[in-house]
């Protein structure tokens, strides 16, 4: 298997946590006898010190020409004052768009050993295993027209869609039900809005596609309060870009950390991977930060893009085990609680590789015998 992966770390923690992201990737292609090459490029706040632009030439041409994107974190505090068009953020809206991803797929679950690290009651959280679909090219982050103007006091962002734009990610939605609980949650404000009212409609017509698929509408402002009391309900999760921003980054209560949460887009030219996670750049450089949104991501870009469930899984499975062994970085940490132990991004990513390297190697000496 090759494998041409562009690595855009970009600001904050994202460099620390993408390095061990990429070295779980090099351990998973030395062991499988694949090939894995790594291109990196600017993108975010560090683009802008180096070039002018969130988005340089350079990046945006490696990005297309390789297999997948593998992002870290864009936002950098020094360019606050900057309108959203010239910010970091704006390097990352671009590329989405460049790539053309519309479905990005949010895992939202509940680690056992990381019950005492969510604020939620263990019997809320347990078992939960929710995934996001969240739209991610239309509404509010990209409809025209859209302006502040500073003369009359009056700013405007545009909320719209097309029907095909939601076809396609209400299909990528059932599809991956159908592979699951077989169950679809779409989300809308279609008591107010238009947008959703056409939300609404389009994904009861795709949901006629897909008989063994319950589907059940929510509004957005209740769908909230449902995801803290009652997360077990929930299997897919389909909502448009805004919803879906907001809503997954509740749902990291859940998990314990936001730090914990991975994310694939799909269905572009080629496939974007980035943790949930923001830059934070006030741990950034501490070895605070957490990298297990980063490795998870990583098992991401080997379940949708280089077709090895196994391995996905096996990283996965990793990651559980350093948790059921007590390690944690400082976002999930409880106190002193014992058998626990804090470490570093490092060193976490070094007890996951070690976890991971060990089952590869059990594995492969059981295809052995
Ligand atoms: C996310 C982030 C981005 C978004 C920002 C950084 C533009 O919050 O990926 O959730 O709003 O999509
Ligand atoms: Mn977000």
């Amino acid at each position: 298997m090759r494998l041409k992966i562009a690595v855009l770390a970009g600001d904050g923690i994202g460099p620390e946590v993408t390095r061990e992201a990429t070295n779980i990737l090099r351990a998973v292609a030395e062991l499988g006898g694949h090939e894995f090459t790594f291109v990196e490029g600017l993108l975010g706040g560090v683009a802008i010190t180096a070039t002018g632009s969130p988005l340089p030439t350079a990046t945006l041409d490696a990005a297309l020409d390789s297999d997948a994107v593998l992002l870290g974190a864009v936002g950098d505090n020094k360019f606050n004052a900057l309108p959203p068009d010239k910010r970091p953020e704006a390097g990352l809206l671009q590329i989405r768009q460049a790539l053309g991803g519309f479905a990005n797929l949010r895992p939202s679950i509940a680690y056992k050993a990381l019950s005492a690290s969510s604020p939620l009651r263990p019997e809320v959280t347990e078992n939960v295993d929710i995934l996001f679909v969240r739209e991610l090219l239309g509404g509010l982050y990209f409809g025209a027209p859209r302006e502040w103007n500073k003369e009359t006091n009056e700013a405007i962002n545009t909320m719209r869609y097309t029907r095909d734009e939601v076809v396609r990610v209400a299909r990528v939605a059932f599809e991956l039900a159908g592979k699951r609980r077989k169950k679809v949650t779409s989300v809308d404000k279609a008591n107010v809005l238009e947008v959703s009212q056409l939300w609404r409609a389009t994904v009861t017509e795709v949901a006629k596609d897909y008989p063994g698929v319950t589907l059940e509408h929510q509004l957005v402002d209740s769908m909230a309060m449902h995801i803290m009391n009652t997360p077990r309900n929930f299997d897919v999760v389909l909502t448009e870009n805004l919803f879906g921003d907001i809503l997954s980054d509740e749902a990291g209560v859940i998990t314990g950390s936001l730090g914990m949460l991975p994310s694939a887009t799909i269905g572009g030219a080629v496939n974007l991977y980035e943790p949930v996670h923001g830059s934070a750049p006030d741990i950034a450089g501490t070895g605070k930060a957490n990298p297990l949104g980063a490795i998870l991501t990583a098992a991401m870009v080997l379940r949708h893009s280089a077709n090895l469930e196994q391995d996905a899984r096996a990283v996965e499975q990793a990651v559980h085990q350093v948790l059921d062994a007590g390690y944690r970085t400082a976002d999930i940490a409880r106190g002193s609680q014992a058998g626990q132990q804090t470490v570093t991004t490092q060193e976490m990513g070094k007890r996951v590789h070690q976890a991971l390297t060990e089952s590869i190697d059990r594995r492969q000496s059981m295809h052995a015998v």
